[in-house]
């Protein structure tokens, strides 16, 4: 391994595979690919060391079924888990997403006690809510990747309706990582310019309700599984950030403690992200509906983490 810093990516599925390839593309750190598949992990090393023979990286990978190859992880991505199949919706997962979290969270706390987690695996907001528990790790070290990616498919719509570049629009998606997530219009702009001007209601609305059913398209259109370039580079976006203490302000699965009206859980909202992880939640004002909308999904994710309580699965 080289000095960079170490992120170990659990699952080496469609999502860890893809984070992988997008931390060596972007030279951030040596990479742990860990699964509990045994060959799986290693072969796709060895392909992705293949990979930067010829793209050049700094970085280096390897493939491993063993924790201690994880140990001392500056980050841990979790992406270990079921995928959604057709007709499926990310709650479904929830018993068996469970109990691998917990098994995962307990090895990877043992061997990396100061890293910084960011969970992948749905149903993503209640899965992040096991990370923390079983983890005992602070509320800052512990997020889940959502946002990134609900606004990443709300400004690729857009651009594909305006036929502007995906890069130029800014938007917020807020929420829990369903389908009642709450993409933000009054935050959304294209350059400056406040979407609204732009895009009647109309269709705004329209663009609004795919995004919403965005993961369910591709889980549709593949059959086998769900999306992974996209999460893939989501995931590595909030590591980039935290390894390279950039203070984004990104959308992530954060511990809520009052924010916004929320207590005492877990919900995708704006926060700033930094080498210490989360380091605040930032306050918009939002409309009454967005607000309520907000509420709405909030008490959704309770539910689901309600129900993970009661089972003593956790
Ligand atoms: P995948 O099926 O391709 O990969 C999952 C991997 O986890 C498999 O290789 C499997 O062997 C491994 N695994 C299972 N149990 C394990 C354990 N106990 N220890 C270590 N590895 C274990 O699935 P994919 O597409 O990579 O998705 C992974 C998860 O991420 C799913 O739960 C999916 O729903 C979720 N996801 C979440 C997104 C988000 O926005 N938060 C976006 C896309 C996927
Ligand atoms: C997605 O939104 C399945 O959560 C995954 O694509």
């Amino acid at each position: 391994m080289s000095n960079l810093p170490k992120i170990s990516i659990i699952g080496a599925g469609n999502v860890g595979a893809s984070a992988a390839y997008r931390v060596l593309e972007l030279n951030l750190a040596d990479v742990v690919l860990l699964d509990i598949v045994e060959g799986l992990p290693q072969g796709k090393s060895l392909d992705l060391s293949q990979m930067v023979a010829v793209s050049g990286s700094s970085s280096r990978i390897m493939g491993t079924n063993d924790y201690e190859d994880t140990k001392e992880s500056d980050v841990v991505i979790v992406t270990s888990g079921l995928a959604r199949k057709p007709g499926m919706s990310r709650d479904d997962l929830i018993t068996t997403n469970t109990k691998i979290i917990k098994e995962v969270i307990e090895k990877v706390v043992q061997n990396s006690p100061n890293s910084i987690l960011i969970i992948v695996t749905n149903p993503l907001d209640a899965m992040t809510y096991v990370a923390h528990k079983v983890s005992g790790f602070s509320k800052q070290k512990v997020m889940g990747m959502a946002g990134i990616l609900d606004a990443s498919r709300f400004k690729a719509f857009l651009a594909m309706e305006l036929k502007v570049a995906a890069s130029e629009i800014d938007t917020l998606v807020l929420g829990g990582h369903g389908d009642d997530m709450v993409p933000l219009k009054n935050f959304t702009s294209v350059s400056g310019t406040p979407i609204v001007e732009l895009v009647n209601n109309k269709k705004l609305d329209e663009i609004i309700q795919r995004t919403r059913d965005g993961g369910a398209e591709i889980v549709k259109l593949l059959k086998t599984g769900s999306a992974f370039y996209a999460p893939g580079v989501c995931a590595v976006e909030m590591a980039e950030t935290i390894l390279k203490d950039q203070k984004k302000l990104l959308p992530c699965c954060t511990f809520v403690d009052g924010e916004y009206g929320i207590k005492n859980q877990f919900l995708g909202l704006p926060v700033i992200l930094s080498s210490k992880g989360v380091e605040e939640i930032v306050e918009i004002e939002l409309s009454e509906s967005e607000q309520n909308d907000l509420r709405v999904s909030a008490s959704h994710v309770k539910e689901l983490c309600d129900l993970i309580d009661s089972s003593g699965l956790i």
